[in-house]
């Protein structure tokens, strides 16, 4: 584990944090999982706080240091510019003292070991502080400024969702709520609702979902009763709906395709522990967490590293019931939990992901037997990805149908269905049922 450094704090951790995001295109689950072991505890939280905050908003904060900065900051500067993100953020959203804000971001460009930008950052924060007003009318003349998004993003949610734009951006900027699944291997929902209740953590049953539990406040999972012994695990209702789907049976033969970390793997085995899974992933370190996964919910999994894409190369020429393609996709359904999707994302890359989605559903489908299903699903929200991929999927494999689900899991689109972020609270998902003939 890495040595705790005094020199280091919550603010100048973020602003490093942010900089691996923002400039050298991190993923920020990845870097806060390298970096908060470098704090004392009593500062992760607060340094989590607000490299969430700054990355969610970082389009407006950005756009605000522009108007403050007298001339841009260079890019072995941007440390700099990001600790000026934190400080603007805490004196927008969060309830630091203003005092407490300016003194400590001063301190923190010290312990950056650039003192020499101390008065900068002082001088740029308190313009904030007269300037708050005006600055904030100016910005709302910025599509990009005001929605923290970037514009490609913002044309391509407009073409496919024009009526809904603006809920799907508020939704993204907003924290995601936590939501849990009970096992039902090991416990009833309403007895675990109990021991939430008796651990003083204010929760509720989600409707439509059985064995989903909202959360009034996300907590530490350490803190959930039975956590370690298996007895619920993290995930949103969107995934929890992805098991309905599958119409699991004792005995059937099934093939998770991209299986990592393994949360719908456990989810189809707690609700049906006799199931031939082969759990499946090209990415050996992602493989390593269903391990994990299985191991705390006490559960038994064949796991294999392979390419979904080239079954050749690891098929045993067995037929599959059900294949579940959980896909890799663009994630713009899961931006409220992954802000840094807004920053690492390039246009570019739905286009390839389509291909790649393609190449998958091509290549597993000659796997499923006559009468089988593959259930193919993506936390993304773009058609290119879902409706559109999933149509033309049907026009080339003429053996296929989609099958139509009675207690649907969201929107009816052409083909398959979707959630858009926030409705029924949920992440925002695509499910679609295809049948071999
Ligand atoms: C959306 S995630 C899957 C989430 C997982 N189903 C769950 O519920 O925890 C997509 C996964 O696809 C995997 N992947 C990407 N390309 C792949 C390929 N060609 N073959 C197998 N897995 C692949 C990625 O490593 C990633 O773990």
């Amino acid at each position: 584990m890495a040595s705790r450094s005094k020199a280091l704090c919550s603010r100048s951790l973020a602003a490093r944090i942010i900089t691996a995001v923002s400039r050298d295109k991190h993923s920020l689950t990845a870097e806060l999982g390298r970096s908060l072991p470098l704090l004392e505890d009593t500062q992760r939280s607060h340094c989590q706080q607000l490299s969430y905050g700054v990355i969610r908003h970082y389009g407006t904060l950005d756009y605000l240091s522009q108007q403050l900065l007298s001339k841009p900051l260079k890019a072995k500067d941007q440390d700099l510019k990001n600790l000026l993100l934190c400080g603007l953020f805490e004196l927008k959203q969060m309830r630091t003292p203003p005092h407490a804000v300016l003194s400590e971001t001063v301190n923190a460009s010290k312990r950056l070991g650039k003192q020499w930008a101390s008065g900068m950052i002082n001088a740029c924060l308190r313009a904030y502080q007269r300037r708050a007003d005006s600055l904030t009318e100016h910005l709302a003349s910025d599509n990009e400024a005001r929605s923290a998004h970037p514009a490609w993003l913002l044309d391509r949610l407009k073409h496919d969702w024009p009526d809904r734009l603006n809920d799907i951006i508020d939704t993204n900027n907003q924290a995601a709520p936590m939501m849990l699944r009970v096992n039902r291997q090991k416990c009833r929902r309403d007895d675990y609702l109990t021991k939430l209740a008796q651990a003083a953590i204010p929760a509720h049953a989600m409707d439509n979902c059985p064995d989903g539990i909202l959360l009034n406040n996300a907590v530490d999972v350490h803190q959930l009763p039975g956590f370690d012994s298996g007895e619920v695990s993290v995930q949103d209702g969107s995934a929890q709906q992805v098991v309905k789907l599958m119409n699991l049976e004792p005995g059937l033969r099934i093939l998770d395709a991209c299986a990592a970390p393994g949360s719908k793997t456990c989810h189809m085995l707690e609700h049906e522990a006799n199931l031939d899974l082969l759990a499946l992933d090209i990415d050996a370190g992602r493989l390593k967490q269903i391990s994990e996964n299985a191991s705390r919910l006490a559960l038994n999994i064949p796991l294999l590293c392979a390419d979904a894409g080239q079954p050749k190369s690891w098929w045993d020429g067995q037929l599959f019931d059900r294949i579940l393609l959980d896909a890799p996709c663009s994630g713009i359904g899961v931006i409220r939990r992954h802000p840094d999707i807004k920053l690492l994302r390039r246009p570019e890359d739905i286009a390839q992901l389509a291909l790649k989605q393609q190449q998958l559903l091509d290549a597993l489908w000659p796997l499923v037997r006559a009468g089988g299903m593959m259930i193919y699903t993506t936390c993304s929200v773009m058609k290119q990805e879902n409706e559109q991929q999933i149509e033309a999927f049907l026009q080339r494999h003429l053996d296929a149908t989609e099958l139509q689900i009675a207690d649907a899991p969201a929107h009816r689109t052409r083909v398959g269905y979707q959630r858009l972020p926030g409705d029924d609270v949920m992440d925002g998902f695509y499910y679609a049922c295809l049948q071999r003939s």
